[in-house]
C-alpha cells in the first residue's frame, strides 16, 4: 500500500508502451518509479491495439495459407472459421504478455497504482477512481504518458454492435458478413484486409482520394490493387453523412454525401486517434495542452513545466506508434538523468502496417523528398523475380529506394526505403539502418544478402541504384 505523500524519483501517468518503457528504463538506471494506470499496464498497444490486431491478421494469414494449400499438393477441403477460437487465442497471447510485463515491472520494483492520475502543481500526482483513489504521490520527475483513444464521427454513435471502433472490434466473438470501414489509414487497411480475407464483404470509405496517404504512392498503389483484386470495394473522396440502424438486429445503412448508400452489418470507424488528456493536468501547472488536446513537448520530451516530461500518443505532431513511445521514453529518462541524448528523428522512424500485403518503410517518400527540394534517384524492384517469394507463392509487392542525387548524377545518400509485400515488416531493418546511418547506395550495395531470401530484393534495388544491378536495370 502506497501512502499519500510517498516520494519517487519518477512518477509516470499511464502504463502503455510510452509509460511502461519509461518505468523500465528509469528503474534499470536505479531510479525509484511509480506508474499510475487506470486499466492494465500494457495500454492500447497490448490490450486494444497492435497486439490483438496482429493476432487476427495472423488468423487471416493462416486461413489464406490453408485455402492455398492445394498449390503445394496438400488437400484439406474448404476451411471453416471459428472466430471465437481466434478471439480466445488472442486473449491468451495478450494475457501472457501482460503477465510478463507485470512481472518485469515487479522485478524492477516499480510501484503500480490503480486509478486515474492527475498532475497537480509541485509535481504531485493525485489518484482518482480506482483502487488507489485518494492517494497522492510526488515525483522528482513526472512523465505524462496517458495515450490516446479512437476518434469518433458525429452522426455515428458507437454502440459496440453496429458501429464500432478498434476498441470494440478487437473484442468481437463473431465476424459480420458485411462491413463498411471508414478511414483507409493503418487501422482501416489492417481491418479491411483481415475482414476480407476471413470472408466478409468489405467497403473501404475514405475522405481523401487515395488510401494509405502517409505511404509512398507506389506502395499504396500495390495495396490498393491487391485489395481491389480480393473484392474490397472503395469509396474514395467520400464524406460520411450518417448511419440509420436497422429496426431489428445489428447493421443499417451508411449514407455518404454522394453516391449510393451502403447497406452493411457493421461500420468500423478508424479515422485516427485523439489524445487522452481530459483531467490529466490540474490548474496551476505550466504544462501546455494544444487546441486539439495534445500535450506540447519539445524534442527532448520536456513540457513547459520543469521536470515534467510527456511521451507517446499524448504528445502532438508525432507518429502514434508504440515503438516511437519506447524511443521517446528513453529520451526522457536520459534527459532527466542529464546524460547525452539524441532526440527521436520522426522523419526516419520505422513504420510497419500488417495488412496483406504488408507495408514497411523508413524515411522520405519520393514525393516528400521532392517537396523538400531534393533531387532524387529512385529504383523499384518487384518481388515477382525473387526466388524465395516464388517459393512462398507470394510475389505481390516491391521494394523502392529513394536516394539523393550525387554530384556525378548517380545515387548518393539513401533517404527513404519503402517496401510492400511478403514479410516486409520483418525485412525493414536493413533499410531502416541505411536511412538512419545516412548511408549511400554504394555503401549499402556492398552488403551481401543471403540467397534465396526475400531480402535480396532490397539488395538488388540498392545495387541497381549504383548503376549496375545483377537482375534489375
Ligand atoms: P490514420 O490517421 O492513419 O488514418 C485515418 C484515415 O481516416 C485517414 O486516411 C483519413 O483521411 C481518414 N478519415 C478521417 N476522417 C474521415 C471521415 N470523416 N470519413 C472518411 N475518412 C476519414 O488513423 P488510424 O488508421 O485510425 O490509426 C490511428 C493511429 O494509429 C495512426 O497514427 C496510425 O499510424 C497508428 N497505427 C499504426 C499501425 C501500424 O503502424 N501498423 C496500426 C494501427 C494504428
Amino acid at each position: 500500500m502506497t501512502t499519500t505523500g510517498a516520494q519517487f524519483d519518477v512518477v509516470v501517468i499511464g502504463g502503455g508502451p510510452g509509460g511502461y518503457a519509461t518505468a523500465l528504463y528509469a528503474a534499470a538506471a536505479g531510479l525509484s518509479v511509480a506508474i499510475v494506470e487506470r486499466d492494465k499496464v500494457g495500454g492500447t498497444c497490448l490490450h486494444r491495439g497492435c497486439v490483438p490486431a496482429k493476432e487476427f491478421l495472423e488468423t487471416a494469414s493462416v486461413y489464406r495459407s490453408v485455402r492455398g494449400s492445394a498449390e503445394f499438393g496438400i488437400t484439406v477441403g474448404e476451411p471453416t472459421l471459428e472466430f471465437s477460437v481466434s478471439q480466445s487465442r488472442k486473449n491468451a497471447v495478450v494475457d501472457r504478455l501482460f503477465r510478463g510485463l507485470a512481472g518485469l515491472l515487479k522485478g524492477r520494483k516499480v510501484t503500480v497504482l490503480a486509478g486515474n492520475g492527475t498532475l497537480l502543481p509541485g509535481r504531485r500526482v493525485r489518484v482518482t477512481e480506482g483502487v488507489d483513489a485518494g492517494t497522492e504521490i510526488v515525483g522528482r520527475a513526472v512523465v505524462l504518458a496517458a495515450g490516446s483513444v479512437p476518434r469518433t464521427l458525429p452522426g455515428l454513435p458507437v454502440d459496440g454492435r453496429s458501429v464500432v471502433t478498434s476498441d470494440e472490434f478487437l473484442d468481437l466473438d463473431r465476424l459480420p458478413e458485411s462491413v463498411a470501414v471508414i478511414g483507409a489509414g493503418a487501422i482501416g487497411c489492417e481491418f479491411a484486409s483481415l475482414l476480407s480475407d476471413l470472408g466478409a464483404r468489405v467497403t473501404l470509405v475514405e475522405a481523401l482520394d487515395a488510401i494509405l496517404t502517409g505511404c509512398d504512392a507506389d506502395v499504396a498503389a500495390v495495396v490498393h490493387r491487391s485489395f481491389r483484386k480480393r473484392g474490397i470495394e472503395f469509396r474514395l473522396g467520400a464524406q460520411v453523412k450518417g448511419f440509420v440502424p436497422r429496426p431489428t438486429g445489428p447493421g443499417g445503412v451508411l449514407h455518404l454525401a454522394e453516391g449510393p448508400e451502403i447497406e452493411t452489418d457493421m461500420v468500423v470507424v478508424s479515422v485516427g486517434r485523439r489524445p487522452r488528456t481530459e483531467g490529466l493536468v490540474a490548474e496551476g501547472t505550466a504544462v501546455v495542452i494544444d487546441e486539439r488536446g495534445f500535450v506540447v513537448a519539445d524534442r527532448y520530451q520536456r513540457t513547459h513545466e520543469p521536470s515534467v516530461w510527456a511521451v507517446g500518443d499524448v504528445v502532438g505532431g508525432t507518429p502514434q506508434l508504440a515503438h516511437v513511445g519506447f524511443a521517446e521514453a528513453i529520451v526522457a529518462v536520459k534527459c532527466m538523468l542529464g546524460e547525452p541524448v539524441v532526440p527521436v528523428d520522426y522523419d526516419r522512424v520505422p513504420w510497419a502496417i500488417y495488412c496483406h500485403p504488408e507495408v514497411a518503410f523508413a524515411g522520405l517518400t519520393e514525393d516528400q523528398a521532392k517537396a523538400r527540394g531534393l533531387e532524387v534517384v529512385v529504383k523499384k524492384d518487384p518481388f515477382g523475380g525473387n526466388s524465395r517469394a516464388q517459393i512462398l507463392g507470394d510475389t505481390e509487392g516491391l521494394v523502392k529506394v529513394v536516394a539523393e542525387k550525387a554530384p556525378d548524377g548517380g545515387a548518393g545518400r539513401i533517404v527513404g526505403v519503402h517496401m510492400v509485400g511478403p514479410w516486409v515488416t520483418e525485412q525493414l531493418g536493413a533499410g531502416y539502418l541505411a536511412v538512419n546511418w545516412e548511408a549511400t547506395a554504394a555503401e549499402v550495395a556492398q552488403f551481401i544478402q543471403p540467397h534465396p531470401s526475400l531480402s535480396e530484393t532490397f539488395g538488388e534495388t540498392v545495387l541497381a541504384l549504383t548503376g549496375r544491378g545483377l537482375h534489375l536495370g
